[in-house]
């Protein structure tokens, strides 16, 4: 070869080579670019077909695509649910390895509060108003199920919910939409960690878009109907802040909205969420929600249910197989475009690109670190504290709590005294070991010391027989103190579970009237997913915990909580009705034109003849085994323009004999403003531990943001006037105020 030649050869070579690396797909998008180049219609469907893996389902099954096993070989399945541990995820796997472009599957569970190691249910934890602490239930939960074969929770629930009619509550963040925010944020960053691809890291999923957190009457899956202004003003924000805080993906919902249901709603999906605030994820529809739009009566077959949801922005079809069945007809027919399946279809591939699914299908699938990562130490320990720190503490005269060390017997009475399993509450996954849950009782035998306990159940939860009254009664009369475990069973809140009656059930608040005749010093524990009724309870009992359902560590949260090893902070995040009749029920309501002054102010104002408007506990409510006095509230300022800012102060002082934590609650209202304001808004707090005696100055920052409100318009705006700003200890314990300006 001469050397001209020789130079063109290798001209020529070298040509060829940087064509072909230029042609290697680097970064996601170009990959995700060239799979789909490569994916016939039938597979592109098959990525947005979600089936569950029959281990357990929360709706009804449709076995209709013969064994799902070879649906994953044919490429007819993206993502399945209800699948989990290494064993299992690997086989699906393994199955998607044999389909002909190998793309894996991605494994999804309603990780809720907890894998292995139950953690307090979330609006247990939404009590803590601590937001590390959530943050890293929400980690330690991720970091379990991805070493359990999992790559996406169905988490977080972040529905804002007035009603605790509806057996949601249990497990959103309650009904104030700032502090819901915060854990959505909280919950979304403890779930992903790091990022996608880190290996404890899995997708986070905010849930249900939306608003159905108001379904009408408590009714689980009904319809919502509400202005677009609380939508936006109360319903929206923590689904933005999900988004803000990077989710992954997002989950529509089973109502509908203003008659449009979720599944299909083009506003909610296509112009809020992937338009207006730019999500990159995906959205998967609820649990046969797509189909059910025939039961709406919103389309007529699964052919038109397909068409309106993938149309308005629905990525992946959760068990209702109408885009399996019916969308490549809807593309033959020209009602979809391809452009719109490859959308989807994007969404999906450039997470389990994301997640490294496609480097190592098998990454999630490690026996050893399965065992290893498992209940640790570490992470009961932090289990112990997110529950200790769930507990609200509803009252408690005479310094009832905490107890002394020296008592020579504690009589503990109540059906749920020795329960085990129930502590998990709803949504808790069957993983872990039963026998590590910690009731009641078995905290207390740890903790007890000398002290002997004595034990009765007195009842059932909601069967109404009394004979283990008098056993109680007499258990009781043997005892210094009586402690008593009462509440619902866990499956009286969770999905499907609403109840018209939220009364603590059965005969229980019948046995604590009969100890409570003993005259001995009585404690009340009530365990439940929602806030329940018990008047007679809160007004006669002297000391009484709100204890939710706290998972694994629950007995030894509990204990450490009644004996004062551990003083309570928690504060309520949802209003405890009175009764049924005054729901919904939510402390930033309107004022109205002929607002109650006081409870008995019924004289043609907005009152109830035969009930005081205020809740029996409001939002925010919670004690400690200390007190804090609120003084010296100062404004840097008292006017500023939009563009500026005023810093308010305050010292908090621990005027008690135990060291505790206090959550500080700042509310602002405007007085005059078109359209109208609630009557108080939280837009801060400081959770602030203070030692016996010691003071803290705490500030909070007034600024545009904390002032902005939807107009009519939609149109997120401030008005000039007058604000009244409100520093207390709950929503009706105020201590301090006073106004300023916005001019
Ligand atoms: C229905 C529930 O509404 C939803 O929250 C859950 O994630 C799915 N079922 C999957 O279990």
């Amino acid at each position: 070869m001469n050397r001209i030649k020789q130079t063109v050869f290798l001209c020529l070579i070298s040509c060829i080579a940087a064509s072909i690396t230029n042609a290697q797909p680097k970064t996601i998008p170009q990959k995700v670019d060239a799979l789909l180049k490569r994916m016939t219609l039938a597979e592109k469907i098959g990525q947005l077909n979600q089936l569950n893996g029959d281990w357990e389902a929360t709706g009804p099954i449709t076995k209709d695509l013969g064994n799902k096993l070879d649906a994953i070989k044919h490429g007819e399945i993206g993502s399945v649910l209800n699948i989990v541990g290494v064993k299992h995820t690997r086989a699906f796997q393994e199955a998607a390895m044999q389909s002909r472009l190998k793309i894996p599957l991605l494994f999804g569970q309603d990780v809720i509060h907890g894998y292995s190691i139950t953690f307090p249910i979330p609006l247990g934890e939404a009590a803590s108003w601590d937001m590390p602490a959530i943050e890293r239930s929400a980690r330690i939960a991720a970091t379990e199920a991805a070493a359990g074969g999992i790559q996406w929770t169905f988490a977080p629930m972040v529905d804002i919910a007035r009603d605790p009619r509806w057996g949601r509550v249990m497990e959103g963040a309650g009904e104030d939409p700032y502090l819901g925010s915060l854990i959505a944020t909280a919950r979304v960053h403890g779930f992903q960690g790091k990022g996608l691809g880190n290996l404890d890291a899995i997708m986070a999923c905010a849930k249900h878009f939306a608003a159905y957190g108001a379904a009408i009457g408590g009714r689980d899956y009904n319809s919502v109907d509400m202005s677009l202004r609380t939508l936006w003003e109360v319903y929206l924000p923590p689904f933005k802040a999900a988004a803000d805080a990077g989710a992954s993906t997002f989950m529509n919902s089973f109502n509908d909205l203003n008659g449009t249901p979720a599944s299909a709603n083009r506003y909610l999906m296509r112009d809020i969420l992937k338009g207006k605030w730019g999500f990159k994820g995906f959205v998967v529809s609820d649990w046969g929600s797509i189909g059910e739009m025939i039961n709406h009566g919103y389309v007529k077959d699964g052919y038109e249910a397909a068409e309106a949801s993938i149309n308005a922005g629905s990525d992946m079809d959760m068990e209702s197989r109408s885009y399996i069945n019916h969308l490549a007809k809807l593309v033959a027919d020209k009602k979809v475009t391809i452009a719109t399946i490859d959308e989807a279809v994007r969404r999906i591939l450039t997470k389990k690109f994301e997640l490294g699914l496609f480097d190592d299908p098998y990454r999630f699938s490690d026996a050893d670190r399965e065992k290893r990562v498992m209940n640790t130490p570490e992470h009961l320990e932090a289990a112990r504290d997110i529950a200790r720190k769930s507990i609200v503490l509803l009252k408690n005269e005479h310094n009832v709590l905490p107890l002394s060390k020296d008592l020579n017997s504690i009589a503990l009475i109540g059906p749920l005294v020795k329960a085990k399993k129930e502590m998990k509450g709803f949504w808790s996954l069957d993983v872990g070991d039963e026998s590590q849950i910690v009731s009641l009782y078995e905290g207390m035998q740890q903790a007890a010391g000398k002290t002997n306990l004595l034990y009765a159940r007195g009842c059932d939860i909601t069967d109404t027989s009394r004979a283990g009254f008098d056993e109680a009664y007499k258990t009781a009369m043997q005892a210094d103190v009586v402690i008593m475990a009462m509440g619902e069973r866990p499956d009286m809140t969770g999905e499907a579970k609403s109840r018209s009656n939220i009364h603590l059930p059965g005969v229980q608040e019948d046995l604590i009237k009969a100890i409570s005749a003993t005259g001995k010093p009585l404690v009340v524990l009530l365990m439940s997913g929602r806030p329940m009724v018990f008047n007679w309870t809160a007004d006669h009992v002297p000391a009484i915990l709100y204890t939710w359902w706290l998972g694994n560590q629950a007995g030894n949260a509990m204990t450490d909580i009644l004996y004062g090893n551990y003083n309570p902070g928690a504060k309520l995040p949802i209003t405890f009705p009175r009764t049924e009749g005054q729901i919904p029920i939510y402390y930033n309501h309107l004022n109205t034109g002929r607002p109650a002054h006081a409870d008995n102010d019924v004289n043609y104002t907005s009152a109830y003849i035969d009930l005081p408007n205020s809740p029996k506990y409001a939002f925010g409510h919670g004690l400690s085994y200390t007190t804090f006095s609120y003084s010296n509230l100062k404004f840097s300022k008292k006017s500023m323009l939009k563009t500026g800012s005023i810093t308010v102060s305050f010292d908090l002082q621990n005027t008690g004999k135990y060291a505790g934590e206090e959550v500080a609650q700042f509310y602002l209202r405007q007085m005059v403003s078109q359209p109208v304001r609630p009557i108080k808004e939280l837009k801060g707090f400081q959770k602030v531990m203070l030692q016996p005696g010691e003071t803290k100055t705490i500030t909070f920052t007034i600024d545009k943001e904390k002032l902005a409100f939807y107009n009519d318009q939609l149109e997120r705006i401030t008005q000039p006037g007058e604000f009244q700003l409100m520093v207390g200890s709950a929503s009706d314990d105020i201590r301090l105020q006073g106004d300023f300006q916005l001019l």
